[in-house]
């Protein structure tokens, strides 16, 4: 960990007194926040709006139809710097109703062919992430605008932003934070919009587009800071983990480096600001684990190197402290791995197998029994339960012979054979990880509403609760007589072998064993009610069962509920304090905002979901 102790020290000092100086004026008038921390200079930043609810008084954003909304010569002011990259957003669906209504007046959208395009595309996560500002899970979007057949069905902005900055040069996504800095507005940045919690999204907001930069550079023997001196490479913010991997498959000899499961999932984005885990990290660790350096653009508006070198306490806080939270991340430069023969192999068990839920799930929580087995000897496993359907898709054993997996497999074959489990089990083996990565590997479908959730277990719960993780699973499986839960599991360990942490992910992750995400899907059309409801249920049932399973106190901000208890230590336990002061320090006025990210306690989205404001009596 290189966190420079003097720069957190002056930070720690400097910002309780920097807070004070938030002149609060009464109501209607508005909240002065300016401040200087540590050098980084705020002082431009626009006056905050007041609001009170329940009795408490909120400092907000600014929104469209306020005194302090940007009038149209400004908004022509921001294009010009861009050079005419804004645009008004149209969310995805909206080609397919005749009007869309947003605050900023209506619009006619409809187009024949457009809303062809959408309707073919919907499940197609590239078209997605190809969009200027398009969600890929609907439901933080309010699940508004939904392609339709009926064209006179309303469409609104719903939880989507205003205006989009489709950047294409770090000047434009400077702009566009000190926009957002100076005109107090929300600001999303958007790279793939494959967030499961909606943080690519938010109402009201300018949004900076980010995924346009594709630059991909190739390093054979690094020599930046950090004593690291092997093959390396700086990717863009906006590339995907499928193309880097493409990328890297076409080098001689091919190399790899640490991305998601998931082929568009991006990595210098939410990805790696999160943690990143994937089909390497048994063996390499996360994906923040690898970084070498970043280059970013600060909430003061900065252009910052951040490494072991310089302002290496931001370094440390962009490798797994939270998404959108400390700066905006134009590249990032991560360690390479020579690609290596693999061996991958799947198991079924569904009612092609058997119609008798017993013996579904302790075909299951015998899968789950050998799990610490499966990480110890290094591998990854990526693993799904739904309604009985049990899939393992696959078993990734990198460096391995099918020789050497069906040895590490067998005893698990074994007491399936022995308890007369009926499954289908099967292995292949492959010239090189890309190779399996692309045979066994598998798309999501994008474009459903559904809440996620998730947990990690630990050496020691597998050891000694494994009866008590699968009855919490079968909890998540039926939460309630009326409801279905899903999950999707992960084995790996990014502690096996040599891989230390260096990076801001908790500290717990070094023992883990499996990490499940949890999934309920909500109706589309539900009221506010319903979704309170099922909120509760992701939270209070199906969650708290796994928490209750479990002693590991640890889950993954990218990966999880945002509205469960203690986020904070959840997610990155002993490291929370250094990453909230270290908020303060380089984003003090919550330029950035992502849900449970540090330092953003006083933050709160209130009325219904839209406006995002800050108390003032913290
Ligand atoms: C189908 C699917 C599979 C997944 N598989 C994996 C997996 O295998 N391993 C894993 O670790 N995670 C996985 N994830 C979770 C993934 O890490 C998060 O969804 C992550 O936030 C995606 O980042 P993004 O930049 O692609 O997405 P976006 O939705 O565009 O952004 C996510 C967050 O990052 C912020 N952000 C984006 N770009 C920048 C930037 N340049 N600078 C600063 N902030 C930025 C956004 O503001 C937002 O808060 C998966 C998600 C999905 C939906
Ligand atoms: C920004 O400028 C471009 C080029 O002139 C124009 O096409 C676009 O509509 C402008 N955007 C907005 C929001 O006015
Ligand atoms: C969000 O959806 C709810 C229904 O769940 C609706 O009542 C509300 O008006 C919507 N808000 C916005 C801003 O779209
Ligand atoms: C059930 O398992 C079989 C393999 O035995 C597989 O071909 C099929 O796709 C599985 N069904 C589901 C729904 O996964
Ligand atoms: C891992 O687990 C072992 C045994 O339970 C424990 O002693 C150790 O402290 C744990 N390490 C971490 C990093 O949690
Ligand atoms: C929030 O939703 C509730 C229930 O629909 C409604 O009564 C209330 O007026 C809404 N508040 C705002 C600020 O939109």
């Amino acid at each position: 960990m290189a966190l420079s102790l003097l720069r957190l020290a002056c930070a720690a000092a400097l910002v309780p007194a920097a807070l004070a100086q938030i002149i609060v004026r009464s109501d209607p008038e508005p909240v002065a926040t300016a401040i200087t921390v540590d050098g980084l200079d705020f002082s431009d930043a626009g006056d905050v709006t007041t609001a009170t609810l329940k009795g408490i008084n909120f400092g907000c954003k600014c929104y469209p139809g306020e005194w302090c909304w940007p009038s149209t010569a400004k908004w022509n002011v921001l294009n010009a710097t861009v050079e005419g990259r804004l645009r008004v957003n149209i969310p995805p669906g909206a080609v397919c109703h005749n009007t869309l209504t947003t605050p900023l007046g209506s619009l006619n959208t409809y187009d024949a062919a457009k809303c062809a395009d959408v309707q073919q595309n919907w499940e197609n996560e590239l078209w997605h992430t190809n969009h200027p500002t398009s969600e890929l899970w609907t439901y933080f979007t309010n699940d508004t605008c939904r392609p339709t057949q009926n064209p006179t069905d309303s469409c609104t902005l719903g939880y989507y932003g205003v205006y989009v900055i489709m950047a294409t040069k770090a000047q434009h996504v400077k702009a566009g934070i000190d926009f957002a800095r100076r005109n107090n507005l929300r600001l999303i940045v958007r790279n793939t919009g494959h967030d499961f919690i909606g943080r690519s999204t938010g109402y009201g907001a300018l949004i900076i587009n980010t995924h346009s930069f594709q630059n991909i550079n190739w390093i054979n023997s690094y020599n930046g800071p950090g004593g690291y001196t092997g093959g390396a490479v700086t990717i863009g913010a906006g590339v995907q983990g499928k193309t880097i991997l493409d990328a890297g498959h076409a080098r001689s000899p091919p190399v790899v480096v640490v991305t998601g499961e998931c082929p568009t999932v991006g990595i210098a984005g939410g990805f790696v600001q999160g943690a990143g885990h994937g089909p390497w990290t048994t063996l390499k660790g996360f994906s923040a684990d690898n970084v070498l350096s970043f280059e970013a653009i600060t909430a003061s508006g900065q252009y910052v190197t951040a490494n072991a070198a310089q302002n290496p306490d931001l370094f440390w806080a962009l490798k797994g402290g939270g998404p959108a939270s400390f700066a905006v991340i134009l590249s990032v430069t991560m360690k390479t791995f020579p690609d290596l023969p693999s061996t991958g192999a799947t198991l079924y068990i569904n009612t092609t197998h058997t119609l008798d839920p017993n013996v579904f799930w302790d075909g299951v929580g015998t899968f789950h029994k050998w799990s610490n087995h499966f990480v110890d000897n290094g591998l990854y496993v990526y693993f799904e339960i739904f309604p009985f359907t049990f899939r393992i898709r696959p078993f990734v054993a990198i460096g391995k012979t099918s020789a050497q997996l069906q040895t590490i497999i067998q005893p698990f074959l074994d007491e399936l054979a022995t308890k007369g489990i009926p499954h289908e089990f099967n292995m292949k083996s492959f010239p090189t990880f890309y190779d399996l990565y692309v045979d066994l590997f598998e798309g999501e479908t994008p474009g459903s509403s559904a809440l996620t959730g998730g947990w990690m277990f630990n050496h020691k719960d597998v050891a000694t609760n494994n009866g008590g993780i699968i009855d919490a699973f079968k909890t998540v499986a039926s939460p309630r007589s009326d409801l279905v839960g899903l999950m999707v599991g992960h084995l790996f360990n990014p502690g096996y072998g040599a891989p230390q942490s260096n990076s801001a992910t908790h500290p717990a992750w070094r023992n883990a064993t499996d990490f499940i995400i949890t999934i309920l899907p909500v109706p589309v059309g539900s009221s506010l009610a319903q979704k309170a409801d099922l909120q509760n249920v992701l939270t209070n049932t199906m969650d708290a069962a796994l928490r209750q399973a479990s002693t590991s106190g640890c889950t993954y901000v990218n990966e999880a509920d945002p509205y469960q208890p203690n986020w904070q230590s959840n997610f990155w336990g002993s490291e929370y304090p250094k990453l909230r002061l270290l908020r303060l320090k380089w984003d003090p006025l919550g330029v950035f905002y992502a849900i449970s990210t540090p330092g953003t306690e006083g933050w709160e989205v209130i009325d219904n979901g839209t406006r995002l404001c800050r108390r003032l009596d913290l």
